[in-house]
């Protein structure tokens, strides 16, 4: 026992010892917890009274703000209506109608809808199809997986595979065989401060040419890359190097793959990025942002000709034995439901677009503050990278992260790079704010 407390009156449990928190520094947060009690609009309200301002959408989830009326009236109404119905030889209208409506939005040709629960599950959902979808046209001997450097694709054993981030993989030995991956796409000597999307580094796309070559197209499946990746600190892609990577994947029968978990629902600007950046792939990948964060919900995308592949054989048949308990399940699909009604009513992915430059400027206009090394910002994400300090990477970074939130305002990090995200409901003042916050963070981290 540490016997770290929550120190608020009227708790039945005052113990922080028994939930072993993800992804977190357990022993320093509980010597110095960040409690968040509620949330409304754009702000949370911390344990100790405080108004947060979420410039985070909560971990890149609640794309339309806190605390949204129609989501909650949707869930409830759902739960007491059917709480759960199973989707396997069972089903019920709701995942049916979400499939639909999901499948209006998405890029001209991603029709067929798969659920999971999270963007992990998503992710190894998104591999086992191109696995499965290779045999099913006779390409058994395509079973190589590409993933990227710095790439985050959730934490399942597929995910880390093909994912590029060390330390979530490097405990784990036994991950699949047969992956490789690309070289990631951030080049600060050539790129620092750009403004929107890097003018170099395309011909980084070329190097699955060098990994086609080294393998044989024949014996590839697929390639997965996050359109721009999130988790590893905001890293844009170069401009033309996802239509390279479509080229080239297109060239050699090999599937590609994008990850939407973040770039989903409006990050970016449009409902994925793929279609910001005019690139169809063959799978889409999502969660968070499906559900404003509410219920756990991810989600699938997949090309009518990769569903039609596995249409095959007796109608009496399972065509793909992989699924969840909770796939499609009614409560996240009304949440969904609820949360699309209001990216819709309200423009949200348009808004993203229109306030995009005004992010932008906001956010580069911290250039000069001590120890920033560089800015990436697009759509309603940013990054800010800052110099480690002497006492090692991530130091200063996480004193910039802590002392923003002491003044009022959530943000990521990851290393030395501060993330951002807010929701797509900000008003230009709250960016003032964010960016006036996280500048006088810097300076006292200087
Ligand atoms: C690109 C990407 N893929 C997958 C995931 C994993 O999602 P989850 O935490 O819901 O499993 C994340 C989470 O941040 C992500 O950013």
């Amino acid at each position: 026992m540490t016997n770290a407390t929550l120190a608020q009156p009227g708790r039945i449990s005052n113990s922080l010892d028994e939930f072993w928190m993800p992804f977190t520094a357990n022993r320093q947060f509980k010597a110095n917890p960040r409690l968040l009690e509620s949330a409304e609009g754009m702000y949370f309200r911390s344990s100790d009274g405080r108004q947060v301002l979420d410039g985070t959408a909560g971990l890149w989830c609640c794309n339309a703000g806190h605390g949204r009326r129609e989501i909650t009236e949707a869930v409830s109404r759902q739960i007491a209506r059917l709480d759960f119905a199973p989707t396997f030889q069972m089903g019920h209208p709701l995942p049916f109608e979400l499939a639909e409506r999901l499948a209006d939005i998405a890029p001209v040709g991603l029709n067929r809808v798969f659920f999971t629960n999270s963007g992990s599950e998503s992710a190894d959902t998104a591999l086992k199809i191109a696995l499965a979808y290779q045999r099913a046209i006779g390409q058994g001997t395509r079973t190589r997986l590409i993933g990227r450097e710095l790439g985050y694709h959730g934490v399942g054993f597929g995910g880390i595979s093909v994912g590029g981030m060390v330390n979530n993989r490097k405990a784990f030995p036994a991950l699949l065989p047969g992956v490789d991956h690309l070289p990631h796409t951030l080049d600060i000597a050539r790129n620092a401060f750009s403004r929107g999307l890097p003018e170099f580094g395309i011909e980084k796309a070329d190097e699955l040419e060098r990994l086609v070559t080294l393998h044989g197209a024949e014996n590839i499946a697929a390639v997965i890359v996050e359109p721009m990746s999130g988790s590893a600190g905001v890293i844009l892609p170069p401009v033309g190097y996802l239509q390279r990577l479509r080229e080239i994947t297109r060239k050699h029968g090999i599937l590609l793959i994008f990850d939407e978990v973040i770039t989903g629902f409006g990050r970016v600007g449009k409902a994925f990025a793929a279609q910001r950046w005019g690139v169809t792939p063959d799978i889409i990948t999502c969660a968070k942002g499906l559900t404003n964060g509410a219920i756990p919900m991810g989600a699938v995308f997949v090309a009518d000709d990769i569903h039609q592949a596995f249409m095959q054989g007796p109608d009496s048949a399972i065509e793909f034995f992989h699924g969840y308990t909770y796939s499609g399940h009614p409560v996240a699909c009304a949440a969904a439901l609820a949360t699309l009604d209001i990216y819709q009513g309200e423009r949200l992915f348009e808004r993203t677009l229109e306030l995009e430059a005004y992010w932008q400027d906001a956010l580069l206009g911290l250039r000069d503050l001590p120890n920033v090394v560089d800015i990436r910002a697009v759509g309603l994400v940013g990054g800010v990278q800052l110099a480690p300090s002497a006492e090692g990477v991530g130091k200063r970074g996480f004193q910039v992260f802590e002392q923003c939130f002491h003044d009022g305002l959530m943000v990521r990090v990851t290393g030395d790079t501060i993330a951002m995200s807010p929701p797509l409901i900000v008003e230009k003042e709250q960016i003032d704010t964010l960016v006036g916050t996280l500048a006088d963070s810097i300076r006292k981290a200087a």
